[in-house]
């Protein structure tokens, strides 16, 4: 695995062995693939309030596509019951308008970045199911409602699934019942008619939360309700899940629906053996162990992460008929929310683009990956 120094000297000096940092300055992702799917990323806060130009730069000339990393999240834009926030959500929704991107909600079910009051009672107990139906069916009309026509997909529910594939006891479970889920799509579709409906989760490769996904998504269009495809968050290792894992779920997930990769990037760090999925509350304590490129990433690590997104995209692009949108989570390495999750704290080096703005490798990789793809078939 370990190449030669000498190899290294050679690759630094002629970038003949490998994928280059530089790329010529009217690459553009959106457009190498606009035959195959929308190309797009995660906004935090500041990027989507236009408050980040050299983000703005690249999210302008590369995607045509965004996500809202936290602001339309419930903790977010509904902080108390009677209190909304929707000037962060406002902007995001507006920066997609300017740019002519098609803007994607998330989320509008989940357990997580859900704040406590809206499971509980005026007396701090756990709310009746009424009264859960009642606050789900406000916060859907509310926010879908406001966004009507602008934002043209929906989150859904994101995460009901535990990875065995059955419905993760969540309180929107064990509160309401399964029928939570129903209710939420078909609140959704009445906020908006138009807008796209899908389920989002995370592990989506494992073959038994494949199938509960399948099993899922399949028993809510039995009954009437429209979902329209299943983001996998693509929250991935450079080693797992194996290409075969992921091609797996992309076929499968194509029979009910539009397939969409929701929240790539690729972890380079190593974590502790029991780090699983992107399962926002299984932290774990800070340890320099796990914190190895302060100084940076090592070139051989570097091409690694290239030669990883290149296989990842090749196969993207093989299945472009069934896939409708790839979206990184997060634009440059310094936003990414892996510098903080497992383990806070950390310097991670997932996207495509490094803490300076400037493209990595993995760029390269996946700008050229449409021909190594074209010319593997
Ligand atoms: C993450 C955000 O990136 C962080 O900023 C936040 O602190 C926690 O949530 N799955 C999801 C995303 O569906 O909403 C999560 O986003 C990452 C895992």
């Amino acid at each position: 695995m370990i190449k030669s120094k000498r190899w290294l000297m050679a690759c630094l000096v002629l970038a003949s062995c490998g994928f280059t940092a530089t790329t010529s300055p009217e690459a553009s992702l959106k457009k190498v693939f606009k035959n195959d799917f929308l190309m797009g990323a995660a906004l935090n806060g500041k990027q989507a309030s236009g408050k980040d130009p050299e983000a703005t730069a690249i999210i302008t000339q590369h995607f045509n596509t965004i996500s809202p990393e936290n602001v339309l999240k419930w903790e977010a834009i509904h902080p108390q019951p009677e209190k909304y926030n929707f000037g962060p959500a406002d902007a995001y929704v507006a920066f997609g308008r300017q740019h002519n991107m098609f803007t994607v909600g998330h989320t509008l079910v989940w357990h997580s970045q859900t704040p406590d009051w809206v499971f509980e009672d005026a007396h701090g107990k756990a709310a009746g199911k009424a009264l859960l139906q009642q606050r789900m069916a406000e916060h859907i009309n509310t926010v879908a409602g406001r966004y009507k026509g602008q934002i043209g997909g929906w989150d859904v529910v994101n995460e009901a699934l535990n990875d065995d594939g059955t419905l993760r006891q969540s309180k929107w479970y064990t509160i309401i019942g399964e029928d939570y889920l129903a209710q939420a799509y078909q609140l959704a579709r009445k906020a908006d008619p138009k807008a796209e409906l899908y389920y989002n989760d995370y592990n989506l490769w494992k073959p038994a939360k494949r199938e509960g996904a399948l099993r899922l998504v399949r028993s809510l269009q039995a009954k009437g309700l429209k979902v329209d495809g299943i983001g996998m968050q693509g929250h991935w290792g450079l080693e797992s899940p194996s290409i075969a894992q992921i091609e797996e779920s992309i076929v499968a997930f194509s029979k009910v629906g539009k397939v969409m990769i929701t929240e790539l990037d690729i972890d380079v760090l190593p974590n502790p053996s029991n780090r699983n999925g992107a399962d926002i509350d299984a932290t774990f304590a800070f340890d320099e162990k796990y914190n190895v490129y302060t100084n940076g990433l090592p070139e051989e690590v570097q091409q690694k992460l290239a030669r990883r997104y290149a296989d990842i995209f090749a196969l993207f692009h093989k299945h472009r008929e069934k896939i409708a949108r790839v979206t990184f989570w997060g634009v440059t390495d310094a936003d990414s929310w892996l510098n903080n999750w497992p383990i806070k704290g950390r310097t991670s080096y997932p996207l495509l683009f490094d803490r300076t703005y400037q493209p990595k490798p993995a760029l390269d990789a996946v700008l050229k990956s449409v021909s190594k793809s074209s010319s593997s078939q």
